[in-house]
């Protein structure tokens, strides 16, 4: 089935069984590898992406769901300043989805609470336990989007 939608900013269509998980679309269709699989279950936040705007866990997601919505994966996103300044990550895997929540909070919410970065950072799970280092993170991209 031939799956129309928007892929960070540009369109995209691809040839795939409209049942498959869209994390699956992504690194094995398209070839975007900085999505990463890790418990599948909607779970761990490893594989999450933004649908039109909204953090959302891809391996869950059927790929036909996506038709004629904006999908952004971290390809998309054009620079994590805050991430790279404070050396946020250990080994890394998280990491891509743990950025994305991050920014998709702060899309929605420039001035974040501890408890809105509770709220929105809760379903994404760190083995390194990087947390203290993300939310300094998240905290240092909110005081740049000040200005
Ligand atoms: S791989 Fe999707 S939430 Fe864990
Ligand atoms: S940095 Fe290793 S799992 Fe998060």
């Amino acid at each position: 089935m031939a799956i129309s939608f928007t892929l960070n900013g540009k369109p995209a269509t691809i040839d795939a069984d409209p049942d498959m998980p869209l994390l699956w679309a992504i690194r094995e269709v398209v070839g975007l590898h900085g999505t990463k699989f890790g418990c599948g279950a909607a779970q761990c936040g490893a594989c999450t992406v933004h649908i039109d705007g909204q953090a959302t866990r891809s391996c869950i997601t059927p790929v036909s769901s996506v038709a004629d919505q904006h999908v952004t994966t971290i390809e998309g996103l054009t620079s994590k300043p805050a991430w790279v300044d404070l050396q946020v990550p250990q080994c890394g895997y998280c990491q891509s989805g743990q950025i994305m929540s991050a920014t998709a909070l702060l899309e929605q919410n420039p001035k974040p609470t501890d408890a809105d970065i509770n709220d929105a950072m809760s379903g994404n799970i760190c083995r390194c336990a990087t947390y203290v280092r993300i939310r300094a993170a998240i905290y240092a991209a909110a005081h740049s989007l000040e200005g």
